[in-house]
């Protein structure tokens, strides 16, 4: 008996399990309950003590032998056959592919710092009137201020054009809501101008209006420079500079310094070092009485700026183009900064 139990180890020694069928194999030929294996315990029982004890310890090994090959295939099946144990009724997996578009990550940190005070978003359509893009905004037909929005006509009667800027949703949201109002508006804006660093005939604005009883330019203030310092840090530079806009009276522009070193400093702020960021002011009372709004017991504030200006001071990205050219290397810088 010794002699065929050794004889068995050197046989399993030398057994390589490699598939299902050697594993069915194996086991049918030694550990199943006609196996030899079994088949040894039996006769292992009608030995006497003496003989038991010369034996007992090779069976043993055997045994051990027999059941760790077994073992061993079990474990490399399960990791290296993954895809037979895959769960096809689960959810699958998500894998984040791609990254958001710098213009979206800043429109995104603008809207939070507003959405915190208070206000909420309102959009409205690209596609526009003559109304709520111009006449509504005191800026009526033939008046010379329309010649500082390059307009994208799409018909002439009746009237639609692609906005030239987000003040239009102003028009919109005050035509069919009563104050207290504080929205903001995000968008993409169209002008006919020509593509440069600076420019492009396609923009994105954030518009905020803001209209209750008692608003004084003072609120218009705090409210810019609480935005700016919320989205630039406290040390800012900032100036507001007066200006005009057929809607607001009276109206400032905001600018951020850039800096004044390089080449493309020069260029991107025209020499001056200043990067202009927003328009704003009091709401002109003539817009409040195109939309039924009492301009005697309400005024209010509006602001407009550009996202792809404060993405580039964000960034430092001095070519307003790069936005827009979907070009992979650029994008790709985005990728850990999603928001
Ligand atoms: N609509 C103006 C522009 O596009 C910006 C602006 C908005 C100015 C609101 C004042 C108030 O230039």
């Amino acid at each position: 008996m010794k002699e065929k139990i050794n004889k068995y180890i050197a046989d399993i020694s030398n057994i390589d399990i490699k598939s299902i069928d050697d594993y069915n194999n194996f086991t049918k030929t030694y550990l199943s309950k006609k196996g030899v294996i079994n088949e040894l315990f039996s006769s292992f029982k009608l030995l006497s003590p003496n003989e038991k004890k010369i034996v007992g310890k090779d069976l043993n090994i055997l045994k051990n032998l027999a059941s760790k090959k077994k073992d061993n295939f079990q474990f490399k099946s399960k990791s290296s056959n993954k895809h037979t144990n895959i769960d096809l009724s689960l959810p699958s997996s998500y894998d984040p592919i791609g990254s958001l578009h710098p213009l979206t990550i800043v429109q995104r940190l603008i809207i939070d710092v507003f959405l915190k005070v208070g206000f909420n978003i309102s959009y409205g359509p690209e596609i526009e009137d003559d109304w709520h893009n111009f006449s509504a905004l005191n800026m009526p037909e033939n008046h010379p201020a329309r010649d500082m929005q390059d307009t994208f006509f799409i018909n002439l009667n009746p009237d639609t054009l692609l906005r030239t800027h987000t003040s239009s949703v102003q028009i919109r949201y005050m035509e069919s809501n009563k104050p207290p109002i504080r929205i903001i508006s995000p968008g993409r804006v169209y002008r006919k101008e020509d593509i440069s660093a600076r420019a492009h005939c396609l923009f994105h604005q954030i518009e905020g209006l803001y209209i209750e009883e008692g608003v004084s330019f003072i609120d218009l203030k705090q409210m810019i420079n609480y935005f700016l310092q919320s989205l630039f840090g406290k040390k800012v530079k900032t100036r507001f500079r007066p200006s005009f806009f057929p809607f607001t009276e009276p109206s400032v522009e905001v600018d951020i310094y850039w800096g004044l070193e390089t080449e493309t400093d020069y260029k991107i702020t025209k020499g001056t070092g200043w990067l202009e960021i927003m328009g704003c002011g009091m709401i002109d009372p003539n817009v409040l009485k195109n939309v039924n709004i009492d301009s005697k017991k309400y005024s209010g504030f509006a602001f407009g700026m550009g996202i792809e200006r404060i993405a580039m001071l964000i960034y430092q990205i001095d070519d307003l183009r790069l936005f827009f050219e979907n070009d992979i290397n650029f994008l790709n810088q985005f990728k850990q900064k999603n928001y």
